[in-house]
C-alpha cells in the first residue's frame, strides 16, 4: 500500500476511534508538541528562545527531541506518528521534505498568520519555494543556514603563519601544513549527511553555481557522470587523508568541539557549527575564523530550518498560529539567529546585533539571492527529494570510505540518482 494510503487510513481509523472528526488526536489549544533535532548545545539554547517566547504568551512546550544530526532520525519518528494517527502540533523539517507533507494534505494552512505578519513581503523566493505548497503558506522558515563554510581554530592559523585559503589549492595547501605540524587537519564526523555536508562545496567549488544546479538540482545526467563530478570525487578522496582514525560516526558538534579546543584545525561544516563556538563561550575573530569554502565566495549552499505544523484538531489552531507568528516575529529572529548561527530568514531584519560570521552570513545571501548563486543544499533536502538526497548520501558515503574509485562514484552516482527518480 502506498505510504499516502496507508497514512490517510491511519488517520482516518484514528479520528473515527476517537470520534474527533477532521483531527487525530485532542490536545489543549494552549499547548504545542514539537518534534525536532536541535540537541546539540548550540541547538538547544537556540530552541530555549523560541521555548521561552511561547511560554510567555501563555502556551506550554512540549518537547519531542529526536537526536541525530541533519535530521534523518527525526523524519523516521516523524513518519511513525503520522502513520499512528499521532502527529505532532509541529515538526522541523526542511526544503523537499515539507513538499513531500503537503502532498499527503497533512499541514495546517497559515495564510493567515502569513498575511499578517507580511511573510510575502519579507522572505526571500528561494525560501517561499519550500515554505508554500500550491501557493499556500504551509510551513514557517525560522532562518537560513548554509553549508558552504569552513571553521578554522585561529590560534593554530596564527601559529602556523596561516590566512584565509582562497581556492581548492590554496585549501590543500593549508591542511598539509597543519597535518605536517602534527595536528588532526580536518575535523570531521564521518556520517552520511556530513559527508554529503562537504559534498556540497566540493560540488561548488569544483564546478561553480551552474554545474551545482545542473548536477545536484536538475539531476542531468550528463553532468552528473561528468568528468567534473570525477574531480570531484578526487577531491573527496584527497579531503579523506586528512581526518583522524577516528572519525567514523562521530557527532557533528564533537567534530567542531576538536576546533573549539584546537585538537584540530579545520571543519567543514554549515554555520550551526557557529552555533557550538558561542555555547563554547568564543567569539569570531578573536578563537574562531569563519570562511566561505575555498573557491565558493559569491555562491550559497542554503539550508533553511522551518516548522510545519500537522492538523491535530481545532483546539491545537490556537497554539498552531502563535508558534508560527513567533517565529516570524523580526525581534525573535535576531535572537534565535545570533545564537543559531544562521542569517534571519525575514529581509527585514537589521544585522546590527550579529556578529561579524552574522554579518557576513547575511550579506552573502542577499548578493547570492541578487546573483542568482543561492542554491539549496544537497546534502540538507533543498536540492532534490529525499529519495534521491539519500541516494547520493550512499555513493558519496561509500566513496568517502573508499569503497569506489572516483570513476567508480562518478558511475554509480548518475545510475543511483536514475534508480531513485
Ligand atoms: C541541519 C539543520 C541545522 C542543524 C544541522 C545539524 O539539517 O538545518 O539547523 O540542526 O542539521 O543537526
Amino acid at each position: 500500500m502506498k505510504f499516502a494510503n496507508l497514512l490517510t487510513a491511519a488517520l482516518m481509523a484514528s479520528a473515527a476511534s476517537l470520534g474527533i472528526a477532521g483531527s487525530a488526536s485532542a490536545q489543549s489549544n494552549e499547548e504545542v508538541q514539537v518534534l525536532h533535532w536541535w540537541t546539540s548545545g548550540g541547538e538547544a539554547k537556540a530552541l530555549s528562545t523560541l521555548k521561552d517566547k511561547l511560554q510567555g504568551e501563555g502556551v506550554a512546550w512540549v518537547d519531542v527531541p529526536v537526536a541525530g544530526g541533519g535530521g534523518e532520525g527525526a523524519m523516521t519518528v516523524l513518519r511513525s506518528r503520522v502513520t499512528a494517527g499521532d502527529p505532532p502540533t509541529a515538526s522541523q523539517m526542511l526544503g523537499f521534505d515539507i513538499q513531500d507533507w503537503a502532498e499527503q494534505g497533512v499541514l495546517a494552512n497559515l495564510n493567515d498568520v502569513a498575511a499578517a505578519g507580511g511573510w510575502d513581503a519579507a522572505i526571500p523566493e528561494a525560501i517561499q519555494k519550500f515554505s508554500k505548497y500550491e501557493g499556500e503558506w504551509v510551513a514557517a522558515p525560522v532562518n537560513i543556514h548554509s553549508t558552504n563554510w569552513i571553521w578554522v581554530n585561529k590560534a593554530m592559523f596564527d601559529e602556523l603563519g596561516l590566512s584565509e585559503p582562497k581556492d581548492w589549492d590554496g585549501l590543500i595547501a593549508a591542511l598539509d601544513k597543519i597535518k605536517a605540524a602534527g595536528k588532526t587537519a580536518l575535523a570531521h564526523g564521518g556520517q552520511p549527511w556530513q559527508d554529503a555536508t562537504i559534498f556540497d562545496s566540493v560540488v561548488m567549488t569544483t564546478g561553480g553555481p551552474d554545474f551545482y544546479q545542473k548536477s545536484m538540482i536538475d539531476l542531468d545526467p550528463e553532468a552528473l557522470g561528468s568528468d567534473t563530478m570525477k574531480t570531484v570525487f578526487e577531491r573527496m578522496a584527497k579531503l579523506r587523508t586528512y581526518v583522524d582514525d577516528n572519525f567514523s560516526g562521530r557527532d557533528w558538534n564533537l567534530a567542531t568541539a576538536m576546533v573549539i579546543n584546537g585538537e584540530a584545525g579545520v571543519q567543514i561544516m554549515g554555520d550551526w557549527a557557529k552555533g557550538e563556538f558561542l555555547n563554547a563561550g568564543k567569539q569570531p575573530g578573536t578563537d574562531f575564523l569563519c570562511y566561505r569554502f575555498p573557491g565558493t565566495q559569491g555562491t550559497v549552499t542554503f539550508n533553511t530550518d522551518q516548522f510545519a505544523m500537522f492538523q491535530v484538531g481545532e483546539n491545537a489552531q490556537d497554539a498552531q498560529s502563535k508558534l508560527a507568528a513567533a517565529i516570524e516575529d523580526p525581534a525573535f529572529q535576531v535572537s534565535f539567529n545570533t545564537i543559531k548561527g544562521s542569517a534571519p530568514t525575514r529581509t527585514d531584519v537589521s544585522d546590527e546585533a550579529f556578529d561579524a560570521c552574522g554579518k557576513k552570513a547575511i550579506a552573502d545571501v542577499k548578493e547570492a539571492a541578487e546573483k542568482g548563486t543561492l542554491l539549496g543544499s544537497l546534502a540538507h533536502g533543498h536540492a532534490a527529494r529525499a529519495a534521491v538526497k539519500n541516494a547520493m548520501y550512499d555513493v558519496v558515503t561509500a566513496a568517502f570510505n573508499g569503497d569506489y574509485t572516483p570513476e567508480q562514484a562518478t558511475q554509480e552516482l548518475v545510475t543511483a540518482v536514475a534508480g531513485a527518480q
